[in-house]
C-alpha cells in the first residue's frame, strides 16, 4: 500500500457520486476510483446475502485495482458488510457510511426527524442501535423505489414519491435524515418542499472526514497534485459513464453548498 495507490469508492450505482465530490473537495490530490454496481442495483430490496454477495464481488475488483482504501458509499452495504469486511481485511483502511440520526438529534427542537432510507438500512441491527441512543423524536421512513427514480433521473416521480412522504407526516419537522446516498440528489427538491427551518442532512463531508482522519492516521495521504477521478460501472458504460458525469457536476455544487 503507497501513497500514490487510488482510493476504492463504491455504491450500488451512481448514489455514491455524491459521497465522491465530497471526497474530492476534501481530498483534491487523491486519486479516486469510482464503482458503480449498476447490474446489480438496487441493493436496499434485496436479501442481505445478495447484498454481501454482491458488495464482495465489488471488492475483489477494487483489491485488484491494489487501492489504498475502501469507501463504502453506501448506506445499504455498510449495514450489511463493513463489520465483516473489516475482520477479512484488518489492514485494509474501511470507511463506511450510517445515516446522519446523531447530528440531527443533536441539533433538533421539539419537532420530529424523518429519516428516509433502504427497507433494508433500516431494518438491520446497525441502524436499531442508532435508534436506540438517538432515534427518540426520529421516525424512520423505508423508501423503497426512491434510489430508481435518482437512476432514472425521474424528477417528476421523485417530487411526487416525497410528496407523498411528506404528506404522510402530519407533525413539525426540525430535520430530514438523507440515509442513502442517492437521496443526496434530491436535497434540492426537497429544499422546495420542507419549510426553510427544517434542516437536510446527510453523512458525506462527515465520511470525508473520517477518510482524512484514517489516511493521515496511516501516513497514506498523497503528497502530490492534482488528484483524479476514474469511473467505472458493471452496467452498460455506454449510459451509465455519461449519466456519471453529469452526476458528478450536480454533486460538486451541492458538496459546495453542504
Ligand atoms: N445508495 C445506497 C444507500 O446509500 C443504496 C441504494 C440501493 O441500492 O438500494 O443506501
Amino acid at each position: 500500500m503507497s501513497r500514490e495507490d487510488q482510493i476504492g469508492v463504491f455504491d450500488s450505482g451512481v448514489g455514491g457520486i455524491s459521497v465522491l465530490a465530497a471526497l474530492e473537495a476534501l481530498l483534491p490530490g487523491e486519486r479516486f476510483l469510482y464503482y458503480g454496481d449498476t447490474l446489480n442495483a438496487p441493493y436496499g430490496t434485496k436479501t442481505e446475502e445478495e447484498v454481501f454477495r454482491c458488495v464482495s464481488a465489488v471488492f475483489s475488483h477494487l483489491l485488484e485495482a491494489n487501492v489504498k482504501a475502501v469507501v463504502i458509499a453506501c448506506n445499504t452495504a455498510t449495514a450489511v458488510a463493513a463489520q465483516q469486511l473489516r475482520t477479512r481485511w484488518p489492514d485494509l483502511p474501511i470507511i463506511a457510511m450510517e445515516p446522519a440520526l446523531k447530528p440531527a438529534a443533536l441539533l433538533r427542537g421539539s419537532g420530529r426527524i424523518l429519516v428516509l432510507a433502504t427497507p433494508m438500512t433500516l431494518r438491520l441491527e446497525k441502524f436499531h442501535r442508532l435508534m436506540e441512543t438517538w432515534g427518540d423524536a426520529a421516525d424512520p421512513v423505508p423508501c423503497p423505489g426512491l434510489m430508481e427514480l435518482v437512476e432514472q433521473q425521474d424528477e417528476a416521480g421523485a417530487q411526487a414519491y416525497l410528496r407523498r412522504v411528506l404528506a404522510d407526516c402530519r407533525k413539525p419537522l426540525d430535520a430530514v435524515v438523507l440515509g442513502c446516498t442517492h437521496y443526496v440528489f434530491l436535497r434540492p427538491l426537497l429544499r422546495q418542499l420542507l419549510p426553510p427551518q427544517t434542516a437536510i442532512l446527510d453523512g458525506n463531508a462527515g465520511t470525508a472526514r473520517q477518510l482524512r482522519r484514517v489516511l493521515t492516521a496511516a501516513d497514506l495521504l498523497r503528497r502530490e497534485a492534482p488528484g483524479e477521478i476514474r469511473l467505472e460501472t458493471s452496467g452498460d458504460p455506454r449510459t451509465v459513464l455519461p449519466l456519471m458525469e453529469t452526476l458528478l457536476a450536480q454533486a460538486r455544487v451541492l458538496a459546495r453548498e453542504a
